[in-house]
């Protein structure tokens, strides 16, 4: 029987408004309630007769569509306001014109009037409505008023000021319609009389319900209420849950939301992508955050008065300390700046110094920590990658973090081509579920040919990163024969992406609310932007 999916108090109401056999407002529900089930409810009997428990189960009975719940106004009663009560004290400012008017012979001049009466404008405007008074030109050309036609002594508003002075309140049912008339009247006016509406709620029983309230009806009231909602240990221990019906519980119906733990969304990306690499083949490596110059600089060829190596762009370790760059690499590094080193090349043509490319700053790159693996390794095959944090110092704005993540990568290979690292680089992205990928030809110190990334993403095209082959000045020292694919791409630029994120700094507020309602899947179902690859 359906009836077994309604609420203990939900089935009470059911069954009183059939015994009612009307529509019915709370307060008749709950009395009648009371009266039915007083007897068999024990010390729950209070809680049946309050109308805002009634209220309540009729709010569940209405969203099952076996009531309906109508609004009624039942009754008006009009009050005086502070307005109201100046004027049922000294007059409405009309009366108080015609009085004033009265008593300099039945006319006067504006400018006389408004030193008298700061209303007057109000006071003219409604004695003007009543007919009381004219407005003309005496012969000097000055405005004047004129007392014209029958006053009455007293006007229905003037005594219905009265009443409301005397009695506090009138409900609008018993006025005359005189008196009725006056009351809206004086309702256009502010402040003078309020009309406070009392509300009812009537609750009849739809076919539905009324179906279900007859199932009901068959039964006694203590069968009803015998339905426990609460298991407690008294019942068990008693062993009377053995004879009571035990309500059951409604499985669908709408529940708070749970904010379960769940990883940042940050690091959720940061999983995607290591997932990404790991299925296309790639391992994962790490390097040291506080690096050495010479790994972050000039290992990749960049002059040591290359402007990146300037204070504001990198972070240098507040130290006398500095570490101590490779000795089996240090003269052939030395050599290509200085003069090319049997590359080919010129080289930067300046004095190279061990002391710079000794110092210890936080990485700016993790072409770093590439690099560093290529050195160790040297030989192919190579497939790395790694996803980590790097610094510069910037100035923290809505696009600018000073430490933020790098997607970087590398694969070496005697037949490695631009064209593969084109391949790996779409391939990656597509992974993400971004399909749309272009290169720009670009530049880097230690590639060639060099070129940027490109993505569209939310209707334009976004630069997330760069890529290129190492050049012999970068492979040529560390003793790496073979083509080396290199490349580094931003993470959280992808991030606002994905998240529909407009700044950066999102992502480091721990904002609760944010983190909350964030997931990539969410981002990828709803943004419509991207579309994930199954
Ligand atoms: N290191 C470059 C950057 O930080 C990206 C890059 C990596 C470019 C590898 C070419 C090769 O922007």
């Amino acid at each position: 029987m359906e009836t077994l999916r309604l609420h203990r108090l939900e089935k009470i109401i059911l069954y009183t408004l059939k015994q009612l056999n009307k529509p019915s407002t709370f307060g008749e529900v709950a009395e009648k309630a009371y009266q039915l089930f007083s007897g068999v409810a024990g010390e729950d009997a209070e809680a049946i007769r309050s109308p805002s428990a009634v209220a309540k189960a009729c709010g569940w009975l209405q969203s099952k569509g076996l009531v309906s719940i109508e609004e009624k106004v039942v009754s008006k009663t009009l009050t005086i306001g502070a307005e109201g009560i100046e004027y049922a004290r000294n007059g409405l400012p009309e009366r108080r014109l015609v009085e004033s008017l009265k008593l300099r012979g039945g006319s006067a001049g504006i400018s006389v009037l408004s030193q008298e009466m700061p209303s007057l404008a109000i006071a003219l405007n409604w004695a003007k409505r009543n007919g009381w008074v004219e407005i003309g030109k005496d012969e000097g050309g000055e405005t004047v008023v004129r007392l014209t036609g029958e006053i009455p002594s007293k006007t229905p508003a003037e005594e219905l000021l009265d009443i409301l002075m005397l009695d506090g309140g009138v409900d609008m049912k018993d006025l005359d319609d005189r008196l009725r008339k006056a009351a809206e009247e004086l309702l256009k006016r502010q402040n003078v009389v309020k009309l406070a509406e009392r509300r009812e709620h009537i609750i009849s029983l739809t076919d539905e319900g009324l179906r279900i309230a007859s199932e009901l009806a068959l039964l006694q009231p203590a069968e009803i209420f015998k339905e426990v909602t609460k298991l407690t240990p008294e019942l068990l221990l008693t062993g009377r849950w053995r004879e009571v019906t035990l309500s059951s519980y409604d499985v669908k119906a709408p529940v708070p939301p749970v904010f379960s733990a769940k990883r940042h969304p940050l690091t959720q990306l940061i999983r995607l992508v290591k997932q990404a690499y790991t299925e296309m083949g790639f391992e994962e490596i790490k390097g040291p955050i506080v690096e050495l110059a010479f790994w972050n600089f000039d290992a990749l060829f960049q002059p040591q008065d290359h402007p990146a190596r300037e204070m504001q762009d990198t972070f240098y370790i507040d130290t006398e300390e500095r570490g101590v760059p490779p000795r089996q690499y240090v003269n052939f590094v030395k050599a290509v700046h200085e003069h090319g080193g049997g590359t080919g090349s010129r080289g930067w043509g300046y004095k190279w110094s061990e002391e710079e490319a000794s110092r210890l700053i936080l990485r700016t790159h993790t072409t770093a920590t590439t690099i560093r693996h290529l050195a160790a390794v040297r030989k192919p095959p190579i497939k790395v990658f790694s996803v980590d944090r790097i610094y510069r110092n910037e100035k923290v704005d809505w696009k600018h973090l000073a430490e933020f993540h790098q997607i970087e990568g590398i694969v070496v290979d005697e037949r490695a081509n631009f064209r593969q690292l084109m391949g790996v680089i779409k391939e990656f992205y597509s992974r993400l579920g971004l399909r749309q990928v272009r290169f720009r030809p670009s530049y880097f110190p230690y590639t060639e040919p060099s070129a940027e990334v490109e993505v569209f993403l939310a209707g334009k095209w976004l630069e997330l990163g760069g890529m290129g082959i190492f050049r012999p000045e970068t492979t040529h020292p560390l003793g790496v024969k073979h083509p080396v694919l290199a490349w580094g791409l931003g993470l959280e630029r992808l991030a606002m992406i994905i998240y529909g994120v407009e700044d950066i700094r999102t992502f480091t507020r721990n904002d609760l609310n944010w983190l909350r309602r964030t997931s990539p899947f969410k981002a990828y179902e709803t943004s419509g932007r991207v579309s994930r690859k199954d």
